[in-house]
Parts: structure tokens; sequence; C-alpha cells
């Protein structure tokens, strides 16, 4: 395994984990509100995509990123903040998060060969599942959130962030 590889799968690790407290720390706020059925639909979705990065860090030797417990704090307090500002405002939040890593994965995708085919058929298929949750976000009123621009730049440019730093930490 070359260490690009083992840093995608590091980095995606990461990003899963992140994702699953994302959408905890919305259910924390939001979890008796009306979008809290479709909040732990995707959480669930989040789960079996961690496992599977789990299952592969575990199968395949990879170093986790050193950072997780911060992505376990930072993920919870984005999907909290995010959610005390509104349920539109927590859609606004998995819709930019979505972006982001839906041009993350696409970048790994288009990186890899078929001697890694069943990590790139791993990917497409999560990445048409992030591209399902940008949808519901987008359905569910992501762009009439308060600052919508603004907000969606800040977590699109974090998310960015995040990935550049779990890569190689
Ligand atoms: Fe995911
Ligand atoms: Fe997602």
């Amino acid at each position: 395994m070359t260490p690009e590889i083992e840093a995608m799968i590091r980095v995606d690790h990461a990003g899963e984990y992140g994702a699953a407290r994302i959408y905890a720390g919305q259910l924390a706020v939001l979890g008796r509100r009306e979008s809290a059925p479709v909040l732990r639909e995707m959480q669930e979705q989040e789960r079996q995509h961690l496992d599977r990065f789990a299952d592969m860090i575990a199968r395949r030797r990879v170093r986790p990123t050193a950072l997780l417990p911060l992505w376990h704090v930072a993920g919870f307090a984005l999907g909290a903040a995010t959610a005390v500002l509104g349920e539109r405002a927590a859609m606004a939040c998995t819709v930019a998060v979505e972006e982001a890593i839906d041009a993350h994965y696409a970048e790994q995708i288009a990186a890899l060969d078929d001697g890694e085919a069943e990590l790139r058929d791993t990917l497409s298929t999560f990445r048409e599942d992030e591209l399902h949750h940008r949808d519901i976000g987008l359905q569910h009123g992501a762009e009439q959130a308060p600052g919508y621009r603004l907000l969606s730049a800040a977590i699109r440019t974090g998310c960015r962030l995040a990935i550049r730093i779990s890569e190689r930490v």
C-alpha cells in the first residue's frame, strides 16, 4: 500500500467519524423536532460509512489520525451550534459538509486505478449517499437559513482544512 492510499483511508475514516459526530450534535439539540427522523436516517448512514472505514483501517493496518479526539469534539460542536441556529441552519451545515466531501471523494476516485477497485467502489457508493444527504438538506430549506452564504462558505473552508490536516497528522 502506498503512503497516498494510506493517507486516503486515514482522512476518510476521520471524515466519516466527524460526520457521525455532527449528526449526534444536531440530534442533541433537535432530537424532538420535525427534522429528527431525517437526521437519524443520515446519521445511520454515516455510521455505516464509519464502520466500513474502521474495518479498512484495521484490516490494512492504517494508522488512524491522531486527531480523532479533536474531531469528536469539533464535529459535535459544529452540529450542535448549527442546530441551535435552527433546523434550516442545521441543514445548511449538512449541505456545506456534503459539498466539500463530494469534491473530496471525486478527487480520490479519479486518483484510484483498478489495483484499488474495492476502495474506489466504496468511495463511489458513499459519494452517492453524501449527494443524497446534500439533496435532503436542500429540500429542507438549507438555502433559506439566515446567513446561508457566509455559514456555508465558513463550513466548507473548515472541512477542507480538516481534510488537509487529517491526511497528514
Ligand atoms: Fe458519510
Ligand atoms: Fe453524509
